[in-house]
């Protein structure tokens, strides 16, 4: 099994995917460790505590960063996620109170205390972890790895033409990400928006799991809402369960290897810029870390997988 921490801003497909993730035997969820991005960190906190609460997992909850590492507060996704980040399903808040560290100090904790065995999953904006590695500049030695939802590399970006969400979120913390020393996977909207799910997907997962799968399925009504706004189908798309989906189950993905870097100035912030081995002349890229990115998966296998994991 995989141990990991899953870094979070529930969020209605993060909550899909923490619920994939306390599913699968293949997975072990060492803790939930919160950041802002769909929703203020408080609130992303709270809905983590909720969601472990709800699936019977008395793991620790942990709130962290709660503003870009430069700039002004952030603007949230009220209009993606409903104002209480779970498309205004009016779900009630849990009251058990979060573990006391910061989301950053717990994934030191972590992995001074499992060194080498701990895989970083992050599916929100990258604070937490940027403050992780100033905390502990050991800490790429001390994890097994990195796999994040976020980026766009030879796609388009949801936020801007060339930026993602999570890295537009906090491109200053994903450029400290991307160029630590560790082994990073990204999986991107390259791979993420390119599997629509349709309501018979929801239904089925409902079927399957009436509890978890019943909740992931009313959630994500007000999702689908605003993703079929500009087309003629009604879809969602599940960006932030794909990193633990490849956990499980690698050989779903294509992925390639390649130096990258993330832009932190106005005009084309939290762009991942992607310069596959060989392609770049460039000192300047030739000295970036290299990444791998994820950039084709099985359809099919995947949703089969999401269902037979929830119907677990
Ligand atoms: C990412 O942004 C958030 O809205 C989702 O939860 C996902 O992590 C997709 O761009
Ligand atoms: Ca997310």
């Amino acid at each position: 099994t995989h141990k990991i921490i899953l870094d979070t801003d529930p969020g209605i497909d993060d909550a899909m995917a923490i619920f994939f993730a306390f599913q699968s035997p293949d997975i072990e969820v060492l803790g939930l460790t919160t950041v802002y991005g769909n929703v203020p960190v408080t609130m992303s906190a709270r809905n983590a505590r909720t969601l472990c609460d709800f699936a019977g997992q008395d793991i620790p909850v942990t709130q962290g960063v709660g503003m870009p590492w430069v700039g002004p507060e952030s603007t949230y996704a009220h209009f993606v996620h409903g104002d209480d980040g779970f498309g205004n399903i009016g779900f009630p808040a849990s009251d058990t109170p979060l573990d006391p560290r910061s989301s950053a100090q717990f994934i030191v904790d972590m992995a001074r205390q499992h060194p080498g065995e701990i895989t970083l999953v992050a599916i929100g904006p990258l604070g937490n972890l940027a403050l992780a590695l100033r905390l502990e500049p050991n800490l790429p030695k001390l994890v097994k790895g990195v796999a994040i939802m976020g980026g766009a590399a030879f796609v388009p970006g949801n936020v801007t033409p060339v930026a993602e969400a999570n890295i537009w979120n906090d491109a200053h913390a994903a450029e400290i990400v991307f160029g630590a020393d560790w082994d990073l996977t990204m999986f991107g909207l390259d791979v993420t928006n390119a599997v629509p799910f349709t309501p018979d997907f929801l239904d089925t997962l409902a079927e399957k799991n009436p509890k978890l799968g019943g909740f992931v399925k009313e959630s994500a009504q007000f999702y689908m809402d605003f993703y079929s706004q500009n087309r003629d189908d009604r879809v969602c798309f599940f960006h932030d369960a794909m990193p633990l989906a490849w956990l499980i189950k690698p050989e779903l993905f294509r992925l390639t290897r390649g130096h990258a870097r993330v832009a932190t100035d106005p005009l084309n912030r939290g762009q991942t810029m992607v310069a596959p081995e060989g392609t770049t002349a460039s000192p300047l890229w030739l000295e970036a870390q290299q990444i791998n990115v994820a950039t084709d998966v099985d359809h099919d296998a995947l949703r089969e997988l999401y269902i037979s994991t929830y119907g677990l």
